[in-house]
């Protein structure tokens, strides 16, 4: 494609160069914003009288056209061209001659890439948030449908206190309601609009910038010129947030992947999210919460990356920033593949409470709850502890749980045992009991759901 800029340089490249140079292999995503931007930027030219009406009609039509075109898939994108405003640009000046190279005026790419990124990341954050939303209703409702299913709950991935199922899943709920927080942040600062910063420095022809912004519904507009050219913050802040949500979910695959091994077998993935082995017949292989773990790795590089790309840059544009577009696309798109995959998969995925309750009787994990049953028949703590260690030890001797332990072995440890400990020390009774704020009885469950509900 010709270049635009000829003027000091006799614009003759080298083609390996045009293409190390150009853009519009990847800024292609954002036509739309890029025309979005464009009519708001010319109907702010007639409104300050530097276009005429009809100047600014043809210019609408014309962009108007060239969308639906791209839209349709009639008009292709020109590989050899610079980037996709100077694709647009050309296009326009094809399509309705000379008056299309009017609407450049007081304006520069640099304020142009920098609205069209935000629009552009606006628009995708929302489709991000829907998901996590749905995730989260996803998670509510396996929650309700488990609340009664019993699990241990880990520290050290040693069992240590039963919790419910419900319990454990929302705790996930509560990290993809703050990653929506945090993405409602960030989009609250990136809703300015650089539009008008022009080169670097603004312009000297009486424009309104306050017209354009809220045209294209931003809340306001960057206040200083090099800054509005400049800043990238808004990328990193989104690129941030999206390497936390894709932590969030490779916790949550990790664990996936081990509830569904045979050494815990605590839930069944459905098949339609999980691959054979192509040699073992046996296998079912949770492929789809190991590619989001390792999916991780890629959204935490695209963070890096931007980072390192901004930390030497001096003011205003350097070419470097055209760098950012690869990387928040590439973090974008993984996270919504992710998100994709993992919310149909959460919603499929069959609990298997008799595994889960049978894994909790084993860790005696209601040792406690045992020994403050002799303290409420008057034992001393220290003393009740010990005898309760000795019959951990004798249920481990015999094969058994504290549960099922007879009754004549507890009264050969201490003559204070009575029959009302299996219930003192039933499983069900130690999560029932734990109703304090945030704990996993089930007064503090109905709390959670309401919280979280809430926010949807
Ligand atoms: N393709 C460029 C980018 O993505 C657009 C801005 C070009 N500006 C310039 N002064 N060369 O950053």
């Amino acid at each position: 494609m010709a270049k635009m800029w000829e003027g000091v340089t006799a614009a003759k490249t080298d083609a390996i160069a045009d293409d190390f140079n150009s853009s519009i292999g990847f800024d292609c995503k954002m036509y739309k914003q890029d025309i979005q931007g464009s009519l708001a930027h010319a109907a702010m030219l007639a409104k300050c009288g530097i276009l005429t009406i009809s100047e600014c009609e043809a210019i609408t039509e014309g962009l108007g056209s060239i969308l639906e075109d791209i839209s349709s898939g009639k008009l292709a994108f020109d590989p050899t061209a610079e980037d996709i405003h100077m694709f647009v640009e050309a296009e326009l000046t094809a399509r309705i001659g000379d008056v299309g190279k009017k609407l450049h005026t007081a304006r520069s790419r640099n304020d142009q890439v920098a609205v069209d990124l935000r629009l552009y990341l606006r628009d995708e954050t929302e489709t991000i948030l829907g998901q996590l939303r749905e995730l989260i209703g996803v998670l509510l409702d396996q929650a309700k449908a488990g609340k009664n299913i019993i699990m241990p709950g880990y520290t050290h991935l040693q069992r240590a206190q039963p919790i419910t199922f419900a319990h454990h899943l929302l705790a996930y709920g509560m990290m993809f309601e703050r990653d929506m927080g945090r993405l409602r942040d960030a989009l609250k600062r990136m809703n300015v609009s650089p539009l008008g910063s022009c080169a670097l420095a603004g312009t000297t022809y009486e424009t309104d910038r306050l017209f354009t912004a809220k045209r294209l519904g931003f809340d306001g507009i960057s206040e200083n010129s090099i800054d509005g050219v400049s800043d990238r913050d808004y990328c990193v802040e989104l690129l941030a947030a999206f390497s936390l949500i894709m932590t969030h979910l490779s916790r949550f695959s990790e664990e996936i992947i081990l509830w569904s091994s045979w050494e815990f077998k605590f839930v069944e993935l459905s098949d339609a999210y999980t691959t054979g082995s192509s040699i073992m017949p046996q296998k079912k292989n949770p492929d789809m919460a190991e590619l989001v773990r390792g999916k991780t790795g890629r959204v935490f590089g695209d963070l890096m990356g931007t980072l390192t790309v901004l930390k030497g840059l001096p003011l205003a544009y350097n070419k470097d920033m055209q760098e950012d577009k690869e990387s928040i696309f590439d973090a974008i798109e993984t996270v919504a593949h992710c998100l994709a995959v993992f919310i149909p998969m959460v919603a499929t995925m069959k609990p298997i409470p008799e595994n889960m309750y049978r894994a909790a009787q084993k860790g005696f994990i209601n040792a406690t709850d045992l020994a403050d049953y002799l303290v409420g028949k008057g034992r001393p703590f220290r003393s009740a502890y010990k005898t309760v260690g000795q019959l951990v030890a004798r249920c481990i001797a015999l094969g058994t749980v504290l549960d099922e332990l007879p009754l004549e072995e507890y009264k050969a440890a201490d003559e204070l045992f009575d029959a009302d400990l299996y219930p003192a020390i039933s499983l069900e009774t130690c999560v029932a009991r734990r109703n304090s704020l945030g704990g996993c009885g089930p007064e503090s469950f109905e709390r959670q759901v309401r919280y979280l509900e809430e926010r949807l």
